[in-house]
């Protein structure tokens, strides 16, 4: 495997092969499988679990990492193409990306979407523009509408739980301050539907994911079995669901203007998940990727009750990129 960037760039074999992978690595570790290797890690955004597991991922293969936040001790590194640089910026990533990727055998780059257009994020512009500076194995740790690692941990996550393939996975939109971005959700939605499973969008007006999002999850959806709808009736959603994968996100009609988003947001604030959420459906299971707001997003007594798995789902990042870097960079 040269990049992992996307799910869908792999076959629903292959991301079971991977996860076979993941879990042969938890029972028999391998602490020398990547000796000598080096992971770049970039991170344009913050983060705390991308961050911390893949250091300990390669740590614990053997490999070793380094971490750059651009701006942050390191100069700032400008990714538009064609501006006059008379900015903060101090550097361009046409030089920044190649240099990084010179001192190391991968590099895993963290660029969030700019939320402005629509169009512009979809089309991965500026993560893709990185992509291209560099012919290393790639890692995306979160672009503008994509979060494969995230989306591998999750597939891994339910099925340590023994969730069924065709079991319903019900993606809720949930209360947030502001506007999030895309990436989460898109993938979300398309890694269940590659696992095969009736997947149910739950999101208020306004907040609909991208048609070409949803467009792509029923593709992956058709060549494994599932099915993926959307609706605004959350009774409905989650009667028999075994799945509430939790996420904030922002408007997309219309998107990256916070004002309208705001006021389309300022009447949901129900839109926090509660105990009684759950009537039809006793033994759901709550996920999140986290960072999550208590009581805004969710409320504690979920967070911390039974049907919380978001603690495992983080773990799970940690064999799940394992298998990631074993299969990219074990010779
Ligand atoms: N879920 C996730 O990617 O967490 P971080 O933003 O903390 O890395």
């Amino acid at each position: 495997m040269k990049r992992f960037l996307d799910l869908n760039d792999f076959t629903r074999e292959e991301v079971l092969s991977l996860l076979e992978l993941a879990r042969r690595l938890e029972k028999q570790p391998e602490p020398r499988a990547l000796a000598g290797k080096i992971l770049g890690l970039v991170f344009f955004n913050p983060s705390l679990r991308t961050l911390a597991s893949f250091q300990v991922g390669m740590a614990r293969l053997g490999g070793t990492s380094f971490v750059i936040n651009p701006g942050q001790g390191t100069w700032q590194l400008e990714t538009r193409s064609g501006v006059t640089m008379d900015g903060v910026a101090a550097e361009h990533v046409r030089e920044g990306i190649p240099v990084l990727a010179s001192y190391c055998d991968a590099l895993g780059i963290r660029a969030f979407a700019d939320g402005k257009n629509l169009d512009e994020d979809l089309a991965e512009s500026r993560f893709s523009l990185m992509a291209q500076l560099t012919d290393k194995p790639l890692i995306n740790l979160e672009s503008a509408m994509n979060h494969p690692c995230q989306a591998l941990a999750d597939w891994k996550t339910m099925d340590d739980l023994a969730v069924p393939r065709a079991g319903r996975f019900v993606l809720s939109w949930a209360w947030h301050p502001r506007a999030l971005p895309l990436a989460v959700p898109a993938a979300a939605v398309h890694m269940a539907a590659l696992r095969g499973m009736e997947v149910v969008v739950l999101r208020p007006e306004g907040f609909a994911l991208p048609p070409a999002v949803m467009e792509r999850a029923r593709r992956a959806a058709a060549a494994s079995g599932g099915s993926v709808r959307e609706t605004t009736d959350r009774e409905e959603a989650l009667t028999g669901a075994q799945i509430l994968y939790v996420k904030e996100w922002g408007a997309t009609s219309p998107y990256g203007d916070s004002e309208a988003d705001a006021r389309l947001r300022a009447p949901l604030r129900d839109w926090c998940v509660r105990e009684d959420w759950f009537g039809g459906a006793p033994d759901c299971r709550l996920m999140h990727c986290l960072p999550v707001r208590r009581n805004t997003a969710i409320a504690d007594a979920v967070l911390d009750g039974p049907r919380s798995i978001v603690q495992r789902e983080a773990y799970n990042r940690l064999p799940a990129q394992m298998a990631v870097l074993h299969q990219m960079l074990k010779a």
